[in-house]
């Protein structure tokens, strides 16, 4: 047993340069965790509130006053127990009082804490003594959505390279991006091409084009390496849904239209990885759109989700997916996330452990995705905030060969 004896929360600064919510966590062994919370923009509308009405000013003012004197002199070991205490002192179903970034944050600086006390790394504390398998890196090539103005409509054209080796695949994905983006220099030559929030290229293409682009390098890394790699696309369809229609640039669907677009994009650009192809609500779209490609590909549940083990349940119940991603801060607590995890394993769902449009230097996501045995980990292709990630999957595939 070790005793939380000092905790504190503070402002710092998020990869949008917006402030976001660090806490510190020490312990009476001389053991300190630190978390930040990452952020969204492109938000499911049921995940948990990020932050109380007041902002987050108030979510540091709650930890002061409430949080911090309840949990020190608490056994750090008791993650469980501690995480009940944020939702007791929360008192709501989402954290709409306390802020699910507070929450997040507190609940991994303990276990960061946890870990550093007992003298293991984050992803063996979480993992115990189940056999560690590496995740697969998802990286964003080209995006657009609510993560760039003038880019595409569909929020993220991805790439999923399976090397035998996470360090490989992490290489090649930034390779690919840095090629994607010469051809796209090549192609506006008057034109200086910027990147977005998650550091995908962003140009004024449509869909189909982008993602020719993107199918193009792929095909050419295909056939220099020996190593499947796949795009992917994260829709983010909440995003552009509106009064019953999704809304593209160039033209405006219905859902049935949107569904045969995407099958058709499916079978054309041998996509194996759609996230979010329908928006938030529609898990009987879902249902129908994963019957039709679900063999072909992975249907990934997002906003559909919000890594919330009641919206899995319902979504296992109907069939509405293959695939789930998991946002440690759409569900607030260490304890939840992997409460949803577990779920989607005893249901055969794949799962993808993902950044936030909005991150930081804080590498922790890499942890928790070997650490619950994550299949794939979402967390872009370059950006320092991004690099952290992979760069600790990288030392952690190391140490484990070790
Ligand atoms: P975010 O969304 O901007 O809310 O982090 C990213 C995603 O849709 O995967
Ligand atoms: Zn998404």
């Amino acid at each position: 047993m070790s005793i939380i004896d000092a905790a504190f929360a503070r402002k710092v600064l998020d990869s949008r340069g917006n402030p976001t919510v660090e806490v510190e966590i020490h312990t009476d062994n001389n053991a300190v965790g630190i978390a930040i919370a990452p952020s969204g923009a492109s938000k499911g509308s049921h995940e948990v509130r990020d932050y109380p009405p007041k902002g987050i000013d108030e979510s540091l003012k709650i930890f002061k006053e409430k949080v911090a004197p309840e949990i020190i002199g608490q056994d750090i070991y008791n993650q469980k127990y501690i995480d009940q205490i944020l939702h007791t002192i929360d008192g709501s179903t989402n954290f709409a009082n306390i802020g699910g970034n507070l929450a997040i944050a507190t609940s991994i600086s303990v276990a960061k804490a946890a870990a550093n006390d007992i003298g293991l790394p984050l992803h063996r504390y979480l993992g115990g003594h189940v056999s560690i398998r590496m995740p697969v890196p998802v990286a964003n090539v080209i995006g657009g959505g609510k993560h760039a103005i003038n880019g595409t409509t569909i929020q993220e054209f991805l790439v999923i390279s399976h090397a035998k080796k996470v360090s490989e695949s992490v290489f090649m994905n930034a390779d690919i991006h840095r090629q994607v983006g010469k051809k796209l220099k090549e192609k506006f030559p008057n034109m200086s091409i910027g990147v977005g929030d998650e550091r995908a290229w962003v140009v004024p293409l449509n869909d189909e084009e982008a993602l020719k682009i993107l199918k193009s390098v792929i095909d050419d890394f295909r056939s220099r390496y020996d190593i499947d790699i796949y795009p992917g696309i994260d829709v983010a369809a909440s995003s552009f849904f509106s009064n019953g229609k999704y809304v593209y640039k160039e033209k405006e669907l219905e859902k049935d239209e949107q569904i045969e677009f995407l099958v058709n994009l499916v079978d054309e650009y041998e996509i194996k990885y759609l996230e979010d192809p329908l928006e938030e609500n529609d898990f009987e779209g879902f249902s129908k759109l994963t019957r039709l490609v679900g063999s072909k590909t992975l249907v990934v549940g997002d906003d559909l989700f919000v890594t919330n083990p009641e919206r899995l349940m319902k979504g296992i119940e109907s069939d509405a997916a293959n695939a789930i991603l998991l946002k440690p801060n759409q569900i607030g607590t260490l304890t939840d996330f992997i409460k949803t995890t577990k779920l989607a394993k005893e249901a055969a769902y794949t799962t993808v452990v993902s950044h936030r449009s909005g991150e930081s230097e804080d590498n922790a996501l890499a942890e928790i995705a070997v650490g619950v045995g994550g299949e794939y980990i979402k967390t872009g292709a370059i950006g320092g905030e991004r690099t952290s990630k992979l760069n600790q999957l990288i030392r952690i595939e190391e140490y484990m060969e070790d």
